[in-house]
């Protein structure tokens, strides 16, 4: 059984097949737990009413830094007033994203820290988004506590192995995803090979990234087996022991039974 800890089933890339795909296909698939992420208020809206329709199906709430722009301060508000709700279990994704730069810099600093902030209010883990700003992420984590006060995700890691040791030394899990399956991915190999095996989850980041042999597709969750294959090949264990021990990572992380 697979426990997929980053999807975006509520984008338009699923309009024809969503419910198809999470009331059978995914289900028979071996999935057994879904941890559907929030990127704006209307995505987080969208990922609490898919949680509420589907027993499998969890939400992380937050603002993406492409959306940092938007964030209102009411809205960390609302967010909390939502996160009431027992199926919300961690905040994200949150961070920095100085690839795109879809929100200005400055904007995505503040609303991160207020973000994490918020995770740690609420007690809730947290899922990081980081994209080429690896330096300032990391200070503003160590700064923060929050690996250590309620913990979370590098969601998509694509650093090297001896930044992923400095994450993992501030508490943090690390989220390996399709990315792991390319041919000119050998850093990220060697991060699975230094990471222990209590701290690594797999994610799909579904639409986006498919692992080969599906690579340039639309994502899902079922591909969580050729990530799950890849990882069981470097730690020298079957796959089904991969599924099993990254479930119970995610389960222990996300305080679910
Ligand atoms: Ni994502």
């Amino acid at each position: 059984m697979y426990f997929e800890t980053h999807s975006h089933y509520d984008f338009d890339q699923y309009n024809s097949d969503r419910d198809e795909l999470l009331s059978r296909i995914l289900p028979q698939a071996g999935i057994s737990h879904i941890l559907n992420i929030g990127t704006s208020m209307k995505t987080s809206r969208t990922t609490l009413e898919m949680a509420q329709k589907y027993d499998y199906v969890y939400a992380a709430l937050g603002f993406h830094p492409h959306n940092a722009k938007d964030l209102r301060y009411r809205d960390l508000e609302i967010i909390a007033k939502m996160a009431e709700d027992a199926k919300v279990v961690a905040i994200g994704e949150i961070g920095l994203d100085f690839h795109y730069d879809h929100s200005p810099r400055d904007a995505q600093r503040e609303r991160f820290k207020e973000q994490l902030n918020l995770a740690m209010d609420l007690q809730l883990p947290v899922i990081i988004h980081c994209r080429d700003a690896n330096e300032e992420v990391y200070d503003i984590l160590a700064n923060s506590g929050a690996g250590q006060a309620v913990g979370g995700i590098m969601h998509c890691f694509s650093s090297g192995a001896a930044d992923a040791q400095k994450y993992l030394d501030l508490g943090w899990h690390i989220g390996v995803g399709g990315v792991v399956t390319y041919k000119n991915a050998p850093a990220l190999r060697e991060v699975v090979e230094i990471t222990p095996r209590h701290r690594l989850v797999i994610e799909t980041d579904c639409p986006y990234l498919s692992p080969e042999p599906n690579r340039g597709q639309r994502n899902d969750s079922r591909n969580l087996v050729h990530i799950a294959e890849k990882i069981a090949v470097i730690w020298g264990i079957t796959c089904e022991e991969v599924a099993e021990i990254t479930t119970q990572n995610a389960k222990r992380l996300f305080g679910i039974n």
